[in-house]
């Protein structure tokens, strides 16, 4: 018999069982407490509570380990590409040469979006957020591919997954073209997933347009880094509401809108603006203090995890990205020698030694994206565009889940008790 959690409630004893994955913490099976006990466990912000089943993505935050499909993520930042990632996570396992020509084909020819799309990016304000404009078309694309929107079908799925994964980029290239005033560009079907991206992005109609194969490596690397990182808050967003069977294209648009808040996606967008606000070196302690006064509501972004107690993986890819890239180009950025010391004024600081708070993965993000030239508000579309991939693949593991309820938590009730209705007259 496997091992039993015990729980005693006054005079009523619960024996509960308890779950082992192939790795990682142990898992107590609290499914029948309300059942057998009457009573419910509180745990906002889920710090303590598994939502599901998963054999996608795998972190141990007190070692700082991230593995996909049990690859840890810097092999795959170092020698594998976004397409194949996106086929790890939502295929199982690396593919073939054919399979992953295959997929390539597939994505790379759903990358158009329905012309009456353009509509839409027309009605928005041309200083829109971008992430605004992306809530709004990705959720309209449940309007334009009626084909693949039957979840029961496993065959639409796939299209529906396949559609999102190759129709983001275009969409975020849209929002951005939109936002400076410069016509569409049309997907090229010739370039790879993020050089066309790119070229979508930063291409006019009135010169030609040549990829920087160094610059397509770095943001195709910063895309591998983005692509999945277990059930975070949009993720958990994304399967909530795909847990009523709303259509995929509905549940992406969920999952943008959370990854939008400034303590998840948002915070690139927000750290390099403290990076530049700060500016100088000499104003870094001025910084920290604001950070760790508890009066302030300041927190330095880019630092502290949820689940990471240790320096996040992909803090240090990116670190080393930015290097190899600033290298590259021959180019460099006061900003990075800021980000550079402040880390190292804050990893030697009592107050954050002792929370644990490190670097992430959105501390160096933006000097990168920065020096390939998006602006900060295209940061957290950009997180979008690659956490599709990981979306749609949790969104399928949920779907075929045959366990899986629609998602339904409840409360410790603190509001007034039961009381009559009294006239306004006598209020
Ligand atoms: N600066 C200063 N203090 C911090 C920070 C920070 N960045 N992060 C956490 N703390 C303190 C916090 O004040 C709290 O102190 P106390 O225990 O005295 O009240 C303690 O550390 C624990 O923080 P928490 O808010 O209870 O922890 P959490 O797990 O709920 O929050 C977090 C995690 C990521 C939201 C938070 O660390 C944060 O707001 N960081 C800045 C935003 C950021 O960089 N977000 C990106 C996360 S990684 C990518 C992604 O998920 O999208």
């Amino acid at each position: 018999m496997s091992e039993q959690a015990k729980l005693t409630l006054g005079a009523k004893a619960l024996e509960m069982p308890v779950m082992d994955g192939s790795i990682g913490p142990q898992v107590i099976d609290i499914r029948k407490m309300y059942a057998q006990t009457g009573a419910f466990t509180f745990d906002p912000g889920f710090t303590s509570t598994a939502s599901c089943l998963s054999a996608i993505t795998y972190i141990d935050g007190d070692e700082g380990v991230l593995l996909h499909r049990g690859y840890p993520i810097q092999q795959l930042a170092e020698h594998s590409s976004f397409p194949e990632v996106a086929y790890l996570l939502t295929e199982g396992e690396l593919p073939t040469k054919e399979e992953l020509d295959t997929f390539v084909y597939t994505i790379t020819r759903h990358t158009m979006v329905h012309e009456q799309l353009m509509q839409f990016f027309r009605g928005f304000r041309r200083d829109a957020h971008p992430m605004a404009i992306m809530c709004g078309v990705v959720g309209a694309l449940s309007a334009f591919y009626h084909d693949s929107t039957d979840i029961d079908d496993p065959k639409q799925r796939m299209i529906a997954s396949h559609r999102l994964i190759a129709k983001m980029p275009t969409i975020a290239a849209m929002a951005y073209k939109y936002s400076v005033g410069q016509p569409f560009v049309y997907p090229d079907n010739s370039l790879s997933y993020t050089g066309n991206f790119l070229r979508m992005t930063f291409a006019v109609p009135a010169e030609p347009y040549i990829v920087n194969p160094v610059v397509e490596r770095a943001l195709d690397r910063i895309f591998i880094l983005h692509a999945d990182h277990e059930q975070n808050a949009s993720t958990s967003t994304v399967r909530l509401a795909g847990s009523s069977g709303a259509n995929p294209f509905a549940c992406i648009a969920a999952g943008i809108a959370c990854l939008w808040g400034p303590a998840h996606g948002g915070a690139n967008e927000a750290a390099l603006n403290m990076l530049r606000e700060i500016g100088r070196p000499e104003r870094i302690p001025e910084y920290i203090a604001r950070a760790k006064d508890k009066d302030d509501p300041f927190r330095l972004m880019g630092f502290g995890h949820r689940v990471y107690k240790n320096y996040d993986p992909r803090a240090t890819v990116m670190q080393q990205t930015v290097r190899e890239l600033f290298a590259e180009l021959k180019v460099s950025d006061p900003i990075f020698e800021v980000a550079l010391q402040l880390e190292a004024m804050a990893l030697n600081d009592p107050y954050f030694i002792e929370k644990k708070l490190f670097p992430n993965v959105d501390f160096y993000s933006g000097i990168i994206l920065s020096a390939i030239g998006f602006p900060t508000s295209m940061f957290t579309a950009l997180f979008a565009l690659a956490r599709t991939v990981g979306w749609v693949a949790q969104w399928n593991e949920m779907i075929g889940d045959p366990e899986q309820k629609i998602g339904r938590p409840r409360q410790l009730y603190t509001g007034a008790p039961q009381r009559d209705y009294v006239p306004i007259s006598k209020r």
